[in-house]
């Protein structure tokens, strides 16, 4: 079946705003994309599923790497500025440093990254699938930063968040029960 890209029930997925920065033949970029992932542990590697159409596509399939930052509470305006416009028309790096967000030189790419994001990943691109009206670009990363004290925006139901309360793990009667269970359901 195909799903439309505004149908309620996928709404019910939460994810984070990736902000996806490239250089090629569109020049400097960068573009939202909650399909940010992380893959795997060893080696290190994440994706970003990219629509053909979007500029940061071509930019990445010609130069083979891509920054992954993922967008802080405070980087709304810098999301909605990336996923709002393309770099096709847009030289969007001015723009928003005119809006007071700044970035700095990835050390292993070729591409600017976010200053005060959640995370920086550089990524050098080792796969490229083509799935359905999107292309995965798998990243193994060459260099990664976090600061604790930035708090990742969340994406869902079409909206900005932040995450919200902690909900406590089952307590030690409630484990002491799941425990039994699978201890009488071993194969
Ligand atoms: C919050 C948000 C999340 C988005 N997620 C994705 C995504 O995961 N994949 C994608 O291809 N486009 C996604 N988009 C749309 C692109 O960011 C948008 O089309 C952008 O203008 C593409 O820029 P470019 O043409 O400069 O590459 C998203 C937009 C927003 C606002």
């Amino acid at each position: 079946m195909d799903l439309s890209w505004d149908d309620r029930r996928t709404r019910q997925f939460v994810t984070n705003v990736g902000l996806i920065t490239s250089d090629g033949p569109h020049g400097p970029n960068i573009m939202s994309a909650e399909w940010t992932h992380y893959l795997s542990y060893a080696p290190a590697l994440m994706a970003v599923c990219i629509a053909p159409s979007h500029a940061s596509h071509k930019n990445i399939v010609h130069n083979k790497a891509f920054g992954l930052n993922l967008a802080s509470v405070d980087q709304t305006m810098l999301a909605s500025v990336a996923g709002g416009n393309t770099g096709k028309e847009v030289n969007k790096f001015p723009v928003l440093e005119a809006l007071g967000f700044a970035f700095y030189p990835a050390e292993h790419i070729d591409v600017l990254m976010v200053k005060d994001a959640a995370m920086n990943a550089e990524c050098k691109v080792v796969k490229q699938i083509e799935l359905g009206d999107h292309t995965m670009f798998v990243g193994e990363i060459q260099a990664i930063d976090a600061d604790p004290s930035i708090k990742p925006l969340v994406y869902h139901n079409g909206k900005f968040w932040r995450v919200g309360e902690h909900i406590e793990k089952p307590n030690k009667t409630t484990l002491d029960t799941i425990k039994q269970l699978v201890q009488e359901h071993t194969k």
